[in-house]
């Protein structure tokens, strides 16, 4: 049964104990996902037009930061999330990411949790929302995509997210200038991403990592 925990930034984030895995890095749940998919992948991507796909949904978090950051941005953000155990809303309601980030906006966090699951939902003038209940390892979601949040439970707990036919689906359903964020940097995941058509960049991780992985269609 998932339960809320807190990070050293103060963040909420999920603990699983049937994994014994937390959603975020105990490190810091705002931090990592402001460190690895808002600055080092959305708001260093280049173009206007963004589909995103997100692998789990979770508290929203991700989606949350890159609705915020593109107020100022202004692209025109498409943002797909497949998630397979959508969190109750006695869960999300209760989650404390307004009281902590600098222009959180509380009505559009309800609303990407409250938008209905499988049909494009538009939140606001330039972010749509397409959030599908499902099992990444049976369906894949349809549509080409720029930037990919590969934000799956680690290899080790969860090694079926991982397998080379998942990043073969994910180099078949991207751009050619796509890119591919994720918080792991395991030799068997830069391997897999090698060997799918992707070129992988080692960043400096958040706090408590020493790596995260930027892998590029180009
Ligand atoms: C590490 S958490 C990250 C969640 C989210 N990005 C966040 O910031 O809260 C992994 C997510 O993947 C979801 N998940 C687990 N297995 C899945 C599957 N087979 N297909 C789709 N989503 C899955 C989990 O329920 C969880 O929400």
């Amino acid at each position: 049964m998932a339960e809320i925990t807190i990070t050293e930034d103060g963040s909420h984030t999920i603990y699983v104990p049937e994994l014994d895995e937390h959603y975020h890095s105990v490190h810091g749940a705002i931090q990592e996902s402001m460190h690895i998919f808002i600055r080092n992948g959305f708001e260093n991507f280049e173009k206007d037009r963004i589909n995103i796909l997100e692998i789990g949904f979770g508290t929203g978090l991700n989606a949350y930061l890159t609705a915020l950051s593109n107020k100022a941005l202004c692209k025109n953000v498409h943002y797909t999330s497949i998630e397979k155990f959508p969190l109750p809303d006695g869960i999300t309601e209760r989650l404390n990411y307004n009281s902590l980030i600098p222009g959180a906006d509380p009505a559009l966090f309800r609303l990407l949790h409250s938008s209905s699951w499988n049909t494009d939902v538009r939140i606001d003038t330039n972010f749509v929302l397409h959030k599908i209940n499902a099992d990444l390892t049976e369906y894949f979601p349809e549509g080409i995509f720029d930037l990919v949040y590969f934000d799956a439970f680690g290899p080790d707990k969860q090694p079926e997210m991982w397998k080379s036919e998942i990043f073969a689906k994910i180099d078949e359903h991207t751009s050619g200038d796509a890119v591919l964020m994720t918080y792991s940097a395991k030799g068997d995941v830069k391997r897999k991403l090698r060997s799918n058509g992707f070129k992988v960049k080692l960043l400096p991780g958040p706090p408590g990592k020493r790596h995260i992985i930027k892998a590029l269609k180009y």
